[in-house]
């Protein structure tokens, strides 16, 4: 009698199986990662910091040389919007600072012709998101919260993911980011005392009471 014929997978088939093993645990894991991406904290857009048409240094003028936030985003406490300075706020300084630098050619270009200079948006929420800035600065919460140390940046770039699940860490339970009013711009300023204690004083004297609504959001 023959000896008993089995059937053998071929030699490659035992590379197949982990590989298989790798699809299998491999897509739900995927997926779960996916998933669990859009709603974390730590989200898209990290890192994002575009050329800009002039290399326009905050390191320089906010860190350095110390002008204040709202010397140029001057509409931050009154709008939504924090606005981008206009040529002419530039032109303050440079029509007698470094005034033929090669660097700012495209401020004086702008200067003359009135178009304003092509800045690169950094920040950007998709447009169904409602977002507003006198919201924030007026109540608490300094620019430093949402934008990292920009008085140290070369060139600004996105530190925080700005996702939902990002936004409504802070809104269920904003104390230990909250600082007082006169500090919104002071993005160095250290806390003389416990923090916690003294973002719940700003959040009980000025009844902060953020809202996690999806109108609040999403109008
Ligand atoms: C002398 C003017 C000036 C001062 C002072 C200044 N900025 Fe700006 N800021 C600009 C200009 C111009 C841009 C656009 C170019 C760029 O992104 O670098 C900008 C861009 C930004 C952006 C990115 C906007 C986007 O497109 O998303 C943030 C955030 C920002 N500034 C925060 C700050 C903060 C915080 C301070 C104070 C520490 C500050 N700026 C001080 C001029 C200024
Ligand atoms: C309050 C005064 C002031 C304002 C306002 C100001 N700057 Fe400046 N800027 C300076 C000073 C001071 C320097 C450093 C000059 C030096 O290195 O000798 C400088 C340097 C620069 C340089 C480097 C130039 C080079 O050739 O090295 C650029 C680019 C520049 N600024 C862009 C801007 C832009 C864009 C704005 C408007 C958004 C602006 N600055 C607003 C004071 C100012
Ligand atoms: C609670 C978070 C938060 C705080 C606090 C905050 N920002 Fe913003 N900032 C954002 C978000 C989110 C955007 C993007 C807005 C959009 O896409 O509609 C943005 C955008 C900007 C822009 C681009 C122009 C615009 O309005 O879209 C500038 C400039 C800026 N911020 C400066 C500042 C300065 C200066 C301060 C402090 C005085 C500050 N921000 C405080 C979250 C914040
Ligand atoms: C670091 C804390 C913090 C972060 C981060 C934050 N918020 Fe807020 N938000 C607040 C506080 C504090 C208020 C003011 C609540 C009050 O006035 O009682 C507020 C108010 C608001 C308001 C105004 C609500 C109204 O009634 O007018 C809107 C809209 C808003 N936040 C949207 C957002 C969005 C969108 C994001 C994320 C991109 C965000 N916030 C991130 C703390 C935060
Ligand atoms: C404090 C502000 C805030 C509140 C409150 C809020 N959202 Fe959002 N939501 C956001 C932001 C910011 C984004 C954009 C996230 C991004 O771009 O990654 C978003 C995105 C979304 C998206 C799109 C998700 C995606 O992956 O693109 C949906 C759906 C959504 N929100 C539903 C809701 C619902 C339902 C509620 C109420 C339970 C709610 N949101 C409350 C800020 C908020």
């Amino acid at each position: 009698m023959e000896p008993e014929k089995r059937f053998f997978f071929p030699r490659w088939f035992n590379l197949l199986l982990p590989a298989l093993g790798v699809v299998l645990v491999g897509g739900p894991l995927y997926l779960i990662v996916v998933v669990w991406l859009g709603f974390s904290p730590m989200a898209v857009s990290v890192g994002y910091a575009p050329e800009q048409p002039v290399p326009y240094s905050h390191a320089l003028h906010a860190g350095e040389l110390g002008i204040d936030c709202l010397y140029c985003h001057n509409t931050v406490e009154e709008s939504g919007r924090a606005a981008i300075p206009p040529s002419a706020t530039c032109m303050n300084c440079h029509e007698r600072i470094k005034a033929k630098s090669e660097a700012l050619a495209p401020i004086r270009e702008s200067m003359e012709t009135g178009e304003p200079v092509k800045w690169v948006r950094v920040h950007d929420l998709p447009d169904f998101v409602y977002f507003n800035h006198s919201a924030h600065v007026s109540r608490g919460v300094g620019c430093v919260e949402c934008h990292g140390r920009v008085d140290r940046m070369e060139v600004v770039t996105q530190v925080k993911p700005l996702s939902m699940g990002w936004c409504l860490a802070c809104h269920r339970d904003p104390d230990a980011r909250l600082r007082p009013l006169d500090r919104i711009t002071d993005l160095g300023w250290e806390p003389d005392g416990d923090r916690l204690e003294i973002g719940r004083k700003v959040r009980e004297e000025n009844n902060i009471q953020p809202s996690t609504d999806c109108s609040t959001c999403h109008r």
